[in-house]
């Protein structure tokens, strides 16, 4: 299996090099048969060679069987260059209209919220990834001056929308059987109304889910107040941004929040990432977390069918994370990482 890495910017190849570390320790012991490409892009590569996202780079990722993401975003280039140029624009042209986003508690890992006791919270959030405000750039005119205007466009199809509500309802079955609709159909009508056919098509076909609906501003409050209601929550691309870094927050914060970019049809490859961003503030001081990373691969691995190998990564980052004091100002990136490889054994 081909695993193409792009290490990107910030903290991102701090996180991966350990991420990496795992896997191939996941290789000795599972005969993964993992080999690992890297892939240069971030903002080094556009500063040097003024490409965003060279024709080359796109041809090794489309031939490669899965692509791990550290990170993208640097303060010397203008905001959005690399975010859309790169995340979104692989998300959209590799056809991954799911996002997939675990909310979970860990040991070693205090939720700040004092109600979540030690069952603590696991809820899933299914993000559609590929439309919404975040497709076209958008437009402007009389920029600079007081008639200025600014113009987005927020897109959503059927398909795209069905796929993530079916992908939804299929994970909510091999769950809890809840599922959670969260939208704004009180103000976005046409968009809500979409998404609410879209349930109710798929619903007839999962009769054993239930489902039920919260409106975006709502479902902040509910999230905070009982995070435990939730098994898997459905959302628009925007919403489901927003609320991942509220859970993220919930389970701890972004050092262990890994994510999915999910390709379903097998016409290109998946690409997995951590749901925090560059942290250009904390790159280079060792205190970047690298669980959501390693958690990445664990995501990765599960998608590419080594169910077995996901697991005992996993369960490896919670015996780490146990063993590896992640909330002090002390460097313990490495030590985690190592924690992990001598827990895999
Ligand atoms: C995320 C990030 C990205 C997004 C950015 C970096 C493009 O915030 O994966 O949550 O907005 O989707
Ligand atoms: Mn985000």
């Amino acid at each position: 299996m081909q695993i193409s890495v792009i290490p990107g910017d910030g903290i991102g190849p701090e996180v991966i090099a350990e991420a990496l570390k795992v896997l191939r320790a996941l290789d000795q012991r599972f005969a993964l048969g993992a080999s690992v490409t890297q892939v240069d892009l971030g903002a080094e590569a556009y500063l040097r060679d003024g490409a965003i996202l060279p024709a080359a780079a796109i041809d090794t990722l489309a031939h490669s069987d899965a692509i791990l993401l550290g990170a993208l975003g640097d303060p010397r280039v203008t905001p959005g260059i690399l975010e859309r140029g790169i995340i979104v624009a692989l998300r959209t042209r590799f056809r991954q209209p799911v996002n997939v986003r675990p909310c979970k508690t860990r040991p070693g890992i205090p939720s700040p919220l004092r109600d979540v006791g030690p069952t603590g919270c696991d809820f899933v959030i299914v993000r559609e990834n590929t439309e919404g405000l975040y497709v076209g750039t958008g437009t402007s005119a009389h920029t600079g001056q007081q008639t200025a205007v600014a113009v987005h466009t927020s897109i959503t199809t059927m398909t795209a929308t069905e796929t993530a509500v079916r992908y939804a309802f299929t994970l909510a079955r091999q769950r809890r059987r809840h599922l959670t609709l969260c939208h704004k159909t009180n103000i976005l009508l046409d968009a809500g109304q979409l998404w609410m056919q879209a349930i109710e098509r798929i619903s007839t076909q999962f009769p054993d889910v239930d489902v039920d609906y919260a409106h975006v501003d709502a479902m902040c409050l509910h999230l905070l107040q009982r995070p435990q209601r939730y098994d898997v929550i459905v959302t628009d691309n925007l919403f489901g941004d927003i609320l991942s870094d509220l859970g993220a927050g919930i389970q701890g914060g972004l050092g262990t929040a890994a994510s999915a970019n999910l390709n379903l049809d097998g016409s290109a490859p998946s690409m997995f990432e951590p749901v925090h961003g560059s942290a250009p503030d904390i790159a280079g001081t060792g205190t970047a977390n690298p669980a959501a990373a390693i958690l990445s691969v664990a995501m990765m691995l599960e998608n590419l069918g080594h169910a077995d190998a996901a697991a005992a990564c996993d369960a490896a980052v919670n015996n780490a994370l146990q063993q590896v004091n992640t909330s002090g100002t002390a460097a313990f990136t490495r030590e985690l990482g190592d924690a992990v490889v001598a827990e895999i054994g």
